[in-house]
């Protein structure tokens, strides 16, 4: 059994502990952003193909405790490099250093660089090269205080790159986060899921591979395991092949996204078109204060815009808009939002029933469920009651007020 750690972001360590576990994975440990396991390298094939969650898979050579800088360079000397590194392939360091024995992370990747060229000198007379961009071999070095630890980045790229994102839009969420946030709400993959403000798609493309099981890096033409000594070409055969014929092709859910922008809309569709789901999922050009949605129930994951890349005059007014839509239109449903952790949702009228924090990049973010339940019953959570005493402007009350113009999408359905 090999160690591994696959990495995640903070809040969906638990969604990768389950998704290495269904996948076989032993010996699983919880970690901050990330989660420690056991297996054979077929496990890690796999979870480079299948984690929806998993940012990278980083096989463990070694961990020790150091003293001074210098044990970095006597303790990476003694792993077999030339047995790692094969001759004419190239590799470079990435850093995660927080040490006091160094000031910066550029020289903690130099000395152990050093001790990897020298160990390779020494055994083959022959210096590897260094390539910081897409290198063969991608080794990881991490550091805190004396605690050290080396290992291969099986995957090479970050695996939040599937490859269909070719319109990015404004402010795209991450696939990772995307597919994390579908798992947090517990979709059953077979009900209807409704993204309003779908912005480029990711949740909708996301959903759309969980519902059938696809895998994640479906069209990733490379990983860097491939090309580590020991690779086993015919075994990734055998899993791109099993996970293929794992997918699900008649499960059918509806998937429907929808955005003011009619630019966006057009990208978000080209996004889809690119995952290959563009038949399955069905994208609208409507204002989500004007559009009263069309189906009986569904899961909703709203992701309004931030005020830190998108401008909202005044948020709580904004969200408080929102918050009268869902009430109005939407209370049957599963409703789910993830906004900034700043973002005050019971002083904008939310009633929120659990709240997971995740971050969005650098944002903290609040992925929280919400409640309309008894809402009537509960007046500090009433929108008619809040808006006349937390908004002198009227236009706090435009979003309650407008009446949806749209008629049912089952006019507009692509079929
Ligand atoms: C934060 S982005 C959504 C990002 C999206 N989750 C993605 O991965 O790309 C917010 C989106 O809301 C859209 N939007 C803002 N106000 C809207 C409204 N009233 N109705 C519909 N869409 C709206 C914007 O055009 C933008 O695309």
């Amino acid at each position: 059994m090999d160690q591994y750690i696959a990495k995640t972001y903070t809040g969906l360590e638990q969604i990768l502990e389950k998704e290495l576990k269904d996948l076989g994975a032993n010996d699983l440990e919880v970690q901050k952003r990330g989660v420690a396991f056991s297996g054979t390298p077929r496990i890690m094939y796999r979870a480079n193909l299948e984690s929806r969650v998993a940012l990278k898979v980083l096989s463990e050579l070694a961990s020790f405790t150091i003293e001074e800088a210098q044990d970095v360079y006597t303790e990476s000397k003694k792993i077999e490099w030339e047995k790692i590194i094969p001759e004419g392939k190239t590799f470079a360091i990435d850093t995660d250093v927080f040490s006091p024995f160094f000031d910066n992370t550029m020289y903690a990747a130099l000395v152990c660089k050093d001790a990897i060229v020298d160990r390779i000198r020494d055994a083959r007379g022959e210096r590897p090269s260094v390539q910081k961009k897409d290198p063969d071999i991608d080794i990881t070095l991490y550091i805190r205080d004396k605690t050290v630890v080396i290992s291969l980045n099986s995957s090479g790229q970050s695996l939040h790159i599937r490859g269909y994102k070719k319109f990015p839009g404004i402010a795209p969420l991450s696939e990772v986060l995307a597919a994390g946030l579908i798992q947090l709400t517990g979709w059953d993959g077979e009900s209807p899921f409704l993204n309003p403000m779908c912005g480029s798609g990711s949740l909708l493309i996301e959903a759309h591979r969980y519902a059938r099981n696809i895998p994640s890096q479906i069209n990733r033409k490379s990983f860097s395991f491939q090309h580590w000594p020991g690779y086993d070409e015919e075994r990734w055969e055998l899993i791109m092949k099993g996970a293929k014929m794992r997918v699900n092709r008649t499960n059918n859910p509806e998937i429907i996204g929808f955005d003011y922008n009619d630019d966006t809309v057009q990208g978000a569709k080209k996004n889809t078109r690119t995952a290959g789901s563009f038949r399955s999922i069905q994208i609208y050009n409507h204002d989500f204060f004007k559009y009263e949605p069309p189906l009986e129930k569904a899961t909703v994951i709203v992701n309004p815009p931030y005020n830190v890349r998108l401008r909202v005059d005044d948020t709580i007014r904004f969200y408080n808009q929102i918050n009268n839509m869902l009430y109005r239109h939407y209370k049957n449903y599963d409703n789910w939002i993830i906004c900034p952790a700043e973002v005050n949702l019971r002083r904008a009228g939310f009633r929120v029933e659990k709240s997971y924090v995740v971050f969005n990049g650098p944002i903290q973010c609040q992925f929280a469920k919400l409640s309309f339940a008894s809402k009537r019953n509960n007046r500090s959570g009433d929108p008619s009651h809040r808006k006349n005493r937390n908004f002198k402007n009227k236009d706090a009350q435009r979003g309650q007020k407008s009446r949806p113009t749209s008629s049912r999408a089952n006019k507009n359905r692509r079929r």
